[in-house]
C-alpha cells in the first residue's frame, strides 16, 4: 500500500497549521487506495542544517531520514510567512536528499491570501530535490476560509481541490515506485548501520526491532537454524559474551532490491576486547534478506558463513577481503 505523509510545516505556538493538517488527514483518511501519516515538525525538532545532506553524522538526521524514508509521496501543509515557506520547512527539506528523491508531493497552503507564493517557492525547490510537485493545489485565505481568521471552515470547493490533489499525490507516488531504488536503498543501508550500532552496544533490544518475529537466522554456529526472534537473540547473547567490547565492520556491501523484497550481501567481521586483549575475530560472508513489513524494512532471513577447506573439512577463518 501506498503511504503519503502528511507534512505540517509550521510549528509556531498557536499555530492554525495544526487544524488544516487535521483536516487533510481526516478527509485523506476516507481513502483506501493509501495509508496517510501525519509528520508534526514539532515533534522532529531539528538544528539548522549542520552537514551535508547524505552524510548523516549526526542522530537528529538519522532519525529525521529514518523518518521520511518509508513514506512513497507527501502532502505539505504549508502557511505563508514573507511571501515564502516557513524557515523550519525549508530546513527540514533540506536535510535531506535521497528520501525525498522520485517522490510525489502536493500542497496545501493557508495565510491572509492564501499562501501561494509559500507554494511557488516550495514547487522550485522540490524540483531541486527531484519531487514531482503535482499541479492541483489548496489554498486557504484566512479571510474566507476561517471564521474570525482563527477556525477552519473550509469551502466545498476547496474540500473537491483537496480531493483531487490527494488524488494526484497517490497517482504518481505510484508511478513513480519503479524510480525509488535508489531512495529505498538509503533505507537499506541505514538499516545495516543500526544493526552495528545495536551491536556495539550490546543492545539486544535494539536488536528485537531490527528483525521480523519469524526471522530464520542460517548463523555461523549451530544448530543448522535459528528459527524466531528469541533464538536469533540469544545467539547474539552468547555472542556479546566473548568480548567485554564489541564491534562488527562490514565492508563490500551491496543492496538489491525489488518492491517489498530486498538483499544485501557483504563481508562482516565482529571483534573487541575481552580481559584487556584484543579479539581480532575472523571475516566471515554475510547475507540479510529484507522483506518491508508495514511500511518498514524488517530482517526476514540471514545467512553467516566462512568457506570450507574440502579436503581437511575445517572452516577457513583466516582470509581477509
Ligand atoms: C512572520 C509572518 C509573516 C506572514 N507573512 C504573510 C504573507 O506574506 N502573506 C500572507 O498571506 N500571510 C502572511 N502571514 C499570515 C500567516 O500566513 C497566517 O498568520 C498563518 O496562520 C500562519 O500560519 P501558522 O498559524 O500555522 O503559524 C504571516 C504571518 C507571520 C507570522
Amino acid at each position: 500500500m501506498i503511504r503519503i505523509g502528511i507534512i505540517l510545516g509550521s510549528t509556531r505556538p498557536g499555530r492554525r497549521g495544526e487544524q488544516v493538517a487535521r483536516w487533510v488527514q481526516e478527509r485523506a483518511g476516507l481513502r483506501s487506495d493509501a495509508e496517510f501519516e501525519l509528520i508534526d515538525l514539532l515533534d522532529h525538532p531539528l538544528p539548522h542544517l549542520d552537514e551535508l545532506p547524505g552524510e548523516y553524522r549526526h542522530a537528529h538526521t538519522r532519525s529525521w531520514a529514518a523518518t521520511i524514508a518509508p513514506f512513497d509521496g507527501f502532502v505539505v501543509v504549508t502557511p505563508e510567512y514573507n511571501h515564502s515557506a516557513p524557515a523550519v520547512l525549508k530546513n527540514a527539506l533540506d536535510f535531506l536528499r535521497a528520501e525525498w528523491r522520485d517522490k510525489a508531493i502536493g500542497f496545501v497552503s493557508y495565510g491572509g491570501v492564501g499562501g501561494a507564493r509559500a507554494v511557488e517557492q516550495l514547487r522550485l525547490m522540490c524540483g531541486a530535490l527531484e519531487m514531482a510537485d503535482v499541479a492541483s493545489q489548496v489554498s486557504l485565505s484566512l479571510v474566507t476560509e476561517f471564521e474570525d481568521f482563527a477556525v477552519l471552515k473550509p469551502g466545498e470547493y476547496n474540500v473537491t481541490a483537496l480531493d483531487k490533489t490527494l488524488d494526484q499525490v497517490v497517482a504518481w507516488s505510484t508511478a513513480l515506485a519503479p524510480l525509488r531504488g535508489t531512495a529505498d536503498d538509503t533505507g537499506i543501508r541505514e538499516h545495516i548501520g543500526k544493526v552495528i550500532e545495536a551491536i556495539k552496544a550490546k543492545d539486544l533490544d535494539g536488536l528485537r526491532q531490527l528483525y521480523s518475529d519469524d526471522v530464520v537466522s542460517f548463523d555461523i554456529d549451530p544448530p543448522l537454524q535459528h528459527a524466531g526472534i528469541d533464538a536469533k537473540l540469544k545467539n547474539w547473547a552468547n555472542a556479546f559474551v566473548f568480548f567485554d567490547d564489541v564491534t562488527y565492520e562490514v565492508r563490500d556491501l551491496t543492496v538489491t532490491m525489488d518492491g517489498s523484497v530486498a538483499f544485501v550481501h557483504c563481508f562482516g567481521r565482529l571483534s573487541g576486547m575481552k580481559d584487556g586483549a584484543p579479539m581480532g575475530g575472523m571475516w566471515v560472508r554475510a547475507t540479510f534478506c529484507f522483506r518491508k513489513i508495514d511500511g518498514s524494512w524488517l530482517i526476514t532471513h540471514d545467512q553467516v558463513s566462512v568457506p570450507l577447506d574440502i579436503a581437511s573439512g575445517a572452516g577457513v577463518t583466516d582470509l581477509e577481503p
